[in-house]
């Protein structure tokens, strides 16, 4: 039996007629950048998040740049970055005009803790980039004392006691990537805060710097969210939570089916209901594993295999003698992961084939 790594068009097929009479009403409607319908889902993705403010953007990348710049980085500051995360992270960092510094995260849960941001910290630290890595919030990090970003493009729909991934930080960003949690058509972001001053400025930079299309205030970006995408974010997002319970009820079939007793599971703190884009467990021999899985037809997959700090365009930023080399848990975890098919629809029985090849092959 296949089992693939996604499967976004299962949970898609009952909302094919609803999403085509959307895009026909913005095909009607002639109005295709930015307008009422993204004004619309930036309404409504706030209202679920419990956020003041949601602003679109064109994709997930922009949406970390344009809010670093927002919570006033520039040329000259360094932000602590952790290297175990999609490449996109530290290179917003970068064009934003700052320097990433990379640091550890923790084996159980893959994210940073405050400990491995605080050992990144230096003098010209002007914000922390936290990610909510496969869709498990990050911790609070405000005790440290600096503008926290929070990358929440994998953890659309979590929850961290009560509060929603999206509102952990001063600011926050989404992906709206296809095979995200709450995924468009296309390329899609936003950007979420409840400072009115931080709103403003976004809305200011995802066009060219200008409020008013005559005064250009700043050298800002053209990045703008789509009609098409929002009309479709706004059909999906009613599903999002019954989404993400479905991963939590496929994560907890695969340890049901005792996947635990053969590769390592991610932890989950008190209080935190993981959104699982992806739910990567660990193994020594990772590849070998891939290989055995590949074999029977499952698309697992490992994520991040050469980390932030070892590519190459991060090389000029990498300080050999810095506070936090090496990055162990970073270069354990890159190596040992595997990430298992998930998605809101993988059936107890895909649980079980792909618990089955795993006990086959550890
Ligand atoms: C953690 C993380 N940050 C940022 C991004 C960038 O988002 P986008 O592809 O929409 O630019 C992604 C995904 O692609 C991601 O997984």
């Amino acid at each position: 039996m296949r089992v693939p790594l996604f499967d976004t068009s299962t949970p898609l097929a009952p909302l094919r007629e609803t999403i085509l009479e959307r895009i026909a009403e913005v095909m009607a409607s002639g109005q295709f950048v930015l307008g009422p319908e993204v004004a619309a889902f930036e309404e409504e993705f706030a209202s679920y998040l419990g956020a003041r403010h949601v602003i679109g953007v064109a994709n997930g990348t922009d949406a970390i740049t344009i809010a670093l710049r927002a919570l006033g980085v520039k040329p000259g500051d360094d932000v602590v970055v952790p290297a175990l995360t999609f490449y996109a992270s530290a290179e917003a960092v970068v064009n934003a005009g700052a320097r990433p510094v990379f640091c550890d995260v923790d084996f159980d849960t893959r994210n940073v803790t405050v400990d491995t941001v605080h050992a990144a910290l230096t003098p010209r630290t002007a914000a922390i980039l936290s990610v909510d890595l496969f869709g498990l919030p990050a911790p609070d990090l405000r005790e440290l004392g600096l503008p926290v970003l929070e990358d929440a493009a994998q953890a659309a729909g979590a929850r961290c006691d009560g509060a929603m991934a999206g509102t952990l930080g001063d600011v926050a960003t989404f992906s709206f990537y296809p095979s995200k949690n709450l995924g468009a058509f296309g390329d899609g972001g936003a950007v979420v805060t409840d400072d009115d001053a931080i709103a403003e400025l976004v809305r200011s930079l995802r066009f060219h710097g200008s409020r008013d299309k005559e005064t250009f205030q700043y050298v800002g970006y053209n990045s703008r969210l789509d009609a098409v995408q929002a009309a479709i974010l706004r059909v999906l997002l009613p599903h999002l939570d019954q989404w993400c319970g479905g991963r939590r009820a496929a994560a907890a079939a695969y340890v049901a089916a005792g996947v635990g007793q053969h590769v390592g599971l991610p932890a989950v703190p008190e209080g935190t209901d993981p959104a699982w884009h992806l739910f990567a467990v660990t193994h020594p021999r990772a590849d070998e594993l891939l290989k055995a899985l590949a074999a029977r037809g499952i698309g697992a997959r490992g994520y991040y295999r050469v980390p932030l700090h070892r590519q190459p365009a991060m090389a000029p930023f990498v300080d050999e003698s810095g506070p936090t080399r090496p990055l162990p848990v970073t270069e354990v975890l890159a190596a040992q992961n595997i990430a298992l098919p998930i998605s809101p629809v993988l059936t107890e029985e895909l649980a079980g084939e792909v618990a089955a090849a795993l006990a086959a092959a550890a």
